[in-house]
């Protein structure tokens, strides 16, 4: 039985919950978790993290819709507008809602940002085959200076898109950034035997969004950035060079998370965040495999990403789910693996699956603390 809990924080660190309800159900009826949320003003409003009846959406796995999708998108020159309309919806979401996609992008690629990429690539990495493909409508995926530009815009976008009616990006990020740092910290106090996070490792940390929000919520912790895309990371470190030094200046490192090379049971957090839905199944296993490798016992590992229960995924628009399969080549073996057992398989105990906003899920686990 899947145990979902909603709840919303009044501040991203350190904050305490305002108002959770908690729904325990795989009653067919769909559930409505209903919260209180603080606006920026610190008026409450209510918002709700709703479940829809199906196990996955319709437009996923291997429904006769689902097939029908990935057909027009097989057929070329179809696939070639779908890549331009879905590039068009993300820009023009961005800057309806304030993110300045173009300012952005303009801003990096005029920087110094090239100079980053000598000191963070690793020259002899060898590329999973999935990395290779055109992704996210870039015809090199992630591996090109446009991808790394856009890519925190994108991110922006993505958190807006998850909580369409935040006043602003700051109240978004209170919840989507916020609830999932939340139940990381929930989770490791309850289950780590009191061990305290002093070395987080961020796969897929992209260009360093998700890995300061975990700095800044862990100040003590020395923290990680590992990514497949040294474009992204040289983007990230220099974004970082940018900011006021930290206490614990991260490391970003060039590797893939299935086969890191980092030292066995070295860190107590190993989190990812938005990634599985990038990577094939065979690849998601090999993550969360690496992920037990790498925590020491007693370590907590964090996936957070789409759910596949999610009402608001679950009942997305024809236009907007054809042109998003277009760009996501692995969507369909995302949402069809079933995380909590391959989390399980892998040895992780205390499996925890949290809706920490509209979209997404949380998926928590800990690595057994010695009898
Ligand atoms: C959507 S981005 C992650 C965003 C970021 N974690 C955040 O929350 O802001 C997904 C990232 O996963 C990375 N990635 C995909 N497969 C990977 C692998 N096998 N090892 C390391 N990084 C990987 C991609 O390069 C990309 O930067």
């Amino acid at each position: 039985m899947a145990l979902y809990t909603a709840t919303v924080y009044s501040k991203i660190n350190g904050a305490q919950p305002l108002f959770a309800t908690r729904s325990r159900t795989n009653k067919r009826a769909a559930p409505v978790i209903k919260m209180t949320q603080l606006s920026a003003g610190g008026s409450r409003h209510v918002a709700s993290f709703e479940e829809g009846q199906l196990e996955r959406p319709r437009w996923t796995g291997e429904t006769p819709l689902s097939r029908l999708v990935a057909a027009l998108i097989s057929f070329k020159p179809l696939y070639s507008l779908m890549k331009l309309g879905a590039r068009q919806v993300l820009i023009s979401t961005a800057e309806r809602t304030n993110i300045p996609w173009r300012e952005m992008t303009k801003e990096i690629l005029e920087s110094d940002v090239y100079k980053e990429m000598e000191s963070i690539q690793n020259p002899s990495l060898v590329y999973p085959d999935y990395y290779l493909k055109p992704f996210h409508a870039y015809d090199e995926g992630n591996l090109s200076w446009l991808a790394a530009a856009e890519a925190e815009a994108a991110t922006m976008s993505m958190v807006r898109r998850a909580i369409p009616n935040a006043a602003s990006l700051d109240e978004a990020n209170q919840t989507v950034r916020g609830n999932w740092l939340q139940a990381i910290e929930q989770h490791h106090l309850q289950y780590s035997g009191n061990s305290t996070i002093e070395d987080i490792l961020d796969v897929g940390c992209s260009v360093g969004v998700s890995t300061r929000f975990l700095s800044d919520k862990f100040p003590s912790a020395k923290v990680t950035g590992l990514d497949l895309s040294p474009y992204f990371l040289a983007v990230a470190q220099y974004k970082e060079k940018q900011n006021a030094p930290r206490n614990n200046q991260i490391r970003w490192i060039h590797a893939n998370g299935e086969a890191t090379g980092l030292p066995s049971k070295s860190f107590h957090l190993v989190s990812l965040a938005y990634v599985l839905h990038e990577c094939p199944a065979r690849a998601i296993v090999g993550l969360v495999k690496e992920a037990f490798r790498l925590l020491q016992p007693g370590g907590t590992i964090a996936l957070t990403d789409n759910s596949p229960k999610s009402k608001i995924l679950q009942e997305l628009s024809p236009v907007l789910f054809t042109l998003m399969k277009s760009t996501e080549p692995f969507l369909d073996e995302y949402y069809l693996l079933d995380l909590e057992k391959t989390v399980k398989e892998a040895g992780f105990e205390n499996v925890q699956i949290n809706l920490t906003d509209p979209r997404h899920r949380t998926v928590t686990g800990t690595v057994p603390l010695p009898p």
